[in-house]
């Protein structure tokens, strides 16, 4: 049996794709008609690059500059594409093709990970929008929680080991990013770290695959939404598909070969107060080949509840804390519950 949703008796977009004589997408795929559907516009502008070894190469003025960089990417566009960041193009091939291997496993093998539970260590899916039941997106999933315990799937053979020196790889970028982040918020090196106990922190290894798509400008593969982290680290296998909003225009992303796609989350924009606004982000799918993407969130430590940093606060002169502290392990929970944007959980009352 392929249902892999019992809710909605849904079998993954995989399976549907494999169907013979798929010219059209069923009508629940049709995004077309759902309420934050909305178009995509030219990119008339240059999405930010930093260089990562600037920022490590322990040269103060390249540093400083890298900083900088890093702050006007987080306050400007919440996104920026990150190069020359030391993880082998070796491993991050290696990732992609354990991914790809993955969903190619036996339905039956991926089975025992289907579920809804957020908590369930490794969980095997296709998307749909848990508030509103009748929308389908063009998606399949593996989410995997790997820190602070590392968990994975035994099969493919040798895909665990991977993972996890990947894993250990975007975490060790994104503590380095976290310093310099600190920096250009104005606070000490080691705030992000320790205000959010970033050393036990929650770290998901979360991959899509957005099978080809016949009718690609009818579906969606993810809608817009902002995530939960931190910092979220992206690599994907050269399809593109991920677009992100920037002035009210949402803009293709055609990264770099070997690049990491980074993107500002919910608790960075918490921590910030409002000074690095969650980035909105989708993905849009094709109907030539397959893609597939690995996000890595990486976010505070479920008992930690994060606020604004005091040093961003000012009552006296009307900057408020615009947020309440809320453990992280609360908020991934109240995703659930479908308010229209995860932050309002925490907004503050005027
Ligand atoms: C995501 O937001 O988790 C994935 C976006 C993408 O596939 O590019
Ligand atoms: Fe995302």
């Amino acid at each position: 049996d392929t249902v892999i949703d019992d809710k909605t008796k849904r079998v993954s977009v995989k399976t549907l794709v494999e169907s013979p004589g798929l010219t059209s997408i069923p009508s629940n795929y049709s995004y077309a008609s759902h309420p934050n559907a909305s178009a995509a516009s030219e990119p008339d502008d240059t999405i930010p690059i930093i260089d990562f070894s600037l920022l490590t190469s322990g040269d103060p003025h390249q540093r400083s500059k890298t900083i900088q960089d890093l702050d006007r990417a987080c306050q400007e566009w919440g996104f920026f594409m990150l190069v020359n960041h030391g993880v082998s193009e070796r491993l991050m091939k290696e990732v992609l093709e354990g991914c790809n291997e993955f969903f190619n496993l036996p339905m039956e093998e991926k089975m025992q990970f289907a579920g809804r539970d957020i908590w369930q260590p490794i969980r095997f899916g296709t998307g749909v929008d848990v508030k509103i039941e009748k929308f389908f997106f063009w998606r399949d999933f593996l989410k995997v929680i790997v820190h602070p315990q590392f968990h994975f799937p035994t099969n493919p053979k040798g895909f665990s080991e991977v993972a996890r020196e990947y894993c250990k790889s975007t975490r060790e970028v994104t503590t380095e990013l976290l310093k310099g982040i600190s920096k250009g918020l104005g606070l000490e090196e080691s705030y992000i770290d320790k205000a959010t106990d970033f050393d036990t922190g929650f770290q998901l290894f979360a991959v899509n695959l957005y099978p080809p798509c016949p009718q690609p400008e009818l579906a969606i593969g993810i809608p817009a939404h902002t995530d939960h982290s931190l910092l979220t680290l992206l690599i994907e296998n050269e399809i593109g598909g991920l677009q992100i909003q920037h002035n009210g225009k949402w803009f293709n992303v055609n990264p770099l070969p070997n690049s990491f796609l980074v993107n500002t989350g919910d608790h960075l924009e918490i921590l910030s107060n409002g000074k690095y606004k969650s980035v909105s982000h989708r993905a849009v799918v094709n109907n030539k080949a397959t893609r597939i993407s690995i996000a890595v969130p990486h976010g505070p430590a479920l008992d930690t509840a994060v606020g604004p940093a005091p040093e961003l606060v000012d009552n006296e002169n009307g900057r408020p804390a615009i947020y309440v502290p809320m453990k992280f392990k609360d908020y991934l929970e109240r995703l659930l519950e479908g308010r229209p944007c995860n932050l309002d959980h925490v907004r503050a009352p005027v």
